[in-house]
């Protein structure tokens, strides 16, 4: 050992060597521990390198692992018709290694966040899953082999977008059904076609919305940015609600907007003022309605987790970051220079041409549509 010490290679294979007074022992289902006979204490770290360790695999072929009267476990050899305390395990242990919790930042990507999950057990529904966020998010749980069904008001658009992700991975399970939000008969249609297809649902994605377009009433009578970005999702939550609590454990994620910040839906008594959700024309700014629709997206949100949590059916609300470069803005000119402006400072984007169409693929932090 001094010539080792030496030559500086005393601790190369001498590390998991045990002090004297010290036994490796093992419990019943390979756990290792350690006993020191002088002090009469046992742990289960290793004394030298502090590290736990637990045995690789199973017992032998032909071992077996008994309890003498004294509750002792003992281990028989039936092949070579012998016994032993000494546990044969104990020849092949392995660190055991505690997984490091991952870290996300602004610049993770739902890729990244899905990175190693097996989702080929999981049918995920996104709204509005042509472009954008939620083209990413449905890119990333299909290459995560999730069955994913883009729910998309423009069949051309969205077959466009099953086409790509069938590109990258031509086993992709994708497919598009037609859903408007701005029409409630629409979304029951939607959810009708879908239970018909009898396939569970773990992850709706409520992720559709319009952000900029001037005031328009919907076939429904509403205010059209807040059926889209809101009721629309609302109802279509109702409408799949038993799928949801039949497929338990599943969620629900709305993507909401940090701007549910900047307005209020009470009136100067503090009551809830409903006009404020669908506002005649006269009343109406976009970006006001917009953000409005968002704060209903949080506010549902928490009560659906509230009632439906019991049920094994988990409801988070998401702001996907600020200014993506995606095509919320497109309906007016002003947004579209704002997003130009702020493009190089905000999150990083990989950017997917549709022919005609730029889909943009934001790099998201979607924790909250993790499973
Ligand atoms: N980009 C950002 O900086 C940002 C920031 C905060 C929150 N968000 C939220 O992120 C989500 C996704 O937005 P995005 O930025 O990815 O925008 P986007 O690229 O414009 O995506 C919106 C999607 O919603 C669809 N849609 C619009 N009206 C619809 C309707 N009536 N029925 C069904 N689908 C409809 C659009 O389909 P078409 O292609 O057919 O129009 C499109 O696929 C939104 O909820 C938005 O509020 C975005």
């Amino acid at each position: 050992m001094a010539a080792l010490k030496y030559a500086g290679l005393e601790d190369t294979d001498s590390e998991d060597e045990l002090p004297p007074g010290w036994e490796e022992r093992t419990t019943k289902d390979g756990w290792v521990y350690y006993a020191n006979h002088d002090e009469m204490k046992t742990q289960w770290e290793h004394p030298k390198t502090g590290k736990k360790r637990r045995c690789a695999g199973d017992l032998p072929y032909g071992w077996e692992q008994e309890t003498d009267d004294k509750g002792q476990v003992f281990y028989v050899d039936h092949i070579n018709k012998r016994t032993t305390y000494f546990d044969p395990r104990q020849a092949f242990t392995v660190e055991d290694v505690q997984p490091k919790p991952k870290r996300y930042d602004a610049n993770t990507s739902a890729l990244e966040i899905l990175e190693g999950r097996d989702l080929s057990d999981r049918v995920v529904v996104i709204t509005g899953a042509n472009s954008g966020i939620g083209f990413e998010t449905a890119r990333s749980f299909a290459l995560h082999g999730a069955h994913v069904i883009l729910a998309c008001r423009n069949m051309t658009r969205a077959s466009e977008a099953v086409s790509l992700m069938q590109q990258e991975w031509h086993k992709a399970r994708v497919e598009a059904m037609t859903l408007d939000l701005a029409s409630l008969s629409s979304v029951k249609e939607f959810a009708e076609a879908f239970k018909a297809k009898n396939l569970a649902l773990h992850i709706l994605v409520c992720n559709a919305a319009v952000g900029t377009q001037p005031w328009k009433l919907t076939e429904d009578g509403l205010e059209s940015t807040f059926q889209i970005c809101h009721l629309g999702h609302f109802y279509l939550v109702q409408c799949l609600q038993d799928v949801l609590r039949c497929s338990a454990p599943a969620r629900v994620v709305a993507v909401s907007s940090e701007s549910h910040r900047f307005t209020g839906l009470v009136d100067s008594c503090g009551k809830v003022d409903l006009t404020l959700l669908s506002p005649p024309k006269k009343d109406y700014w976009s970006m006001l309605a917009y953000n409005r629709a968002k704060l209903c997206n949080i506010l549902f949100s928490n009560e659906l987790h509230r009632r439906l949590s019991p049920h094994g059916v988990s409801c988070n609300a998401v702001h996907p970051g600020n200014m993506m470069y995606t095509s919320i803005h497109r309906s007016w000119w002003l947004m579209t220079l704002f997003f130009n402006l702020a493009r190089p400072f905000t999150k990083s984007m990989s950017v997917v041409h549709l022919e005609s169409q730029l889909c943009t693929c934001p790099r998201t932090a979607t924790t909250l549509i993790q499973l």
